[in-house]
């Protein structure tokens, strides 16, 4: 019922099913479909610049509505942990991207609905896989991701639902078994730094490998050598994707990541 006390009027149509799953299903996790005209009637629209525009690969100007306000209205309505949380953008074919709470409000992120080089109402199409797309209706922009952070952000298109949901259960393959503290903190920031790319039994991301299937690589590494893997990759593999993360975590927190890992071997 909560996301009714935030969004205008014209949502009550669409949210109509979900107040049903809200009294049937607790707890229901804030979520919130998008609408250009319910967005923009409460959140101020602003012209948004793109130097480097990934699905364009040029220089772009977008009407937007921020998504800080939105997310924060979600964060309100949640009840779990947000240090946990994970803000997942749907796509109208089903896609799901999904982005740390804490790192989808950190910087200004915005949802584009109006591609400003174009007639209004209309986007410019790009070729995605076989076919010609646009990004409509909403496109997630980030213009002060640097190149060096790039990792941290994404940038999905056709978005029709944002929501807000705890990593244990989205990735629920990834729930650790084991109760200890340090295994558990290992989840919270396995799942803050590394699902995005790394899937552990199938729950998570594939620009890496799976971490348990079919190798768990706390089950062939030495400590000390895992530990190098995790905090430079580069030094393994120059052109890796996998971001170093010696400025980013300390050496307690990669070793509780190493334990969280070493806990599927068991
Ligand atoms: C942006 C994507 C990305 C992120 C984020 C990421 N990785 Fe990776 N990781 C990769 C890729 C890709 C590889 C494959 C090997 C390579 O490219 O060097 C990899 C390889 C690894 C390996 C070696 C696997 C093996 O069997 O040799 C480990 C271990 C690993 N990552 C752990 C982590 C941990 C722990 C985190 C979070 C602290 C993390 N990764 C974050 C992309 C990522």
């Amino acid at each position: 019922m909560n996301v009714f006390k935030f969004f205008a009027l014209p949502f009550l149509v669409l949210f109509g099913h979900m107040a049903i799953a809200d009294v049937s299903t607790p707890p229901a996790w804030p979520s919130v479909q998008l609408s250009v005209e319910a967005l923009a009637s409460r959140y101020p629209a602003k012209t948004v610049l793109i130097r480097h525009d990934p699905v364009y690969q040029t220089e772009k100007n977008y009407r937007t509505i921020p998504l800080q306000p939105i997310i924060k209205q979600l964060a309100k309505h949640y009840s779990g942990d947000l240090s946990q949380g994970i803000v997942v953008f749907t796509s109208k074919d089903g896609y799901q991207a999904t982005m740390p709470y804490m790192d989808a409000s950190a910087t200004p992120g915005y949802l584009a609905f109006q591609d400003l080089g174009v007639k209004k109402g209309h986007w410019q199409p790009f070729q995605f896989g076989e076919h010609k797309t646009t990004p409509a209706p909403f496109y997630l922009v980030w213009p002060n991701s640097t190149d060096k952070e790039k990792w941290r952000y994404a940038w999905p298109f056709q978005l029709t639902k944002i929501a807000l949901k705890p990593a244990d259960q989205l990735f629920t393959n990834a729930v650790p078994q084991s109760a200890n503290a340090d295994v558990q903190a290992g989840f919270k920031l396995f799942s803050r730094y590394c699902i995005r790319c790394h899937a552990i039994n199938g729950s998570g991301g594939s620009v890496g490998p799976d971490l348990n299937y079919p190798v768990n690589p706390a089950a062939i590494y030495s400590e000390s050598v895992l530990k190098q893997r995790i905090m430079n990759a580069r030094h393994f593999n120059p052109k890796t994707k996998m971001p170093v993360f010696e400025n980013i975590l300390s050496d307690s927190q990669v070793e509780k990541i190493q334990q969280y890992l070493k806990s599927f071997t068991h």
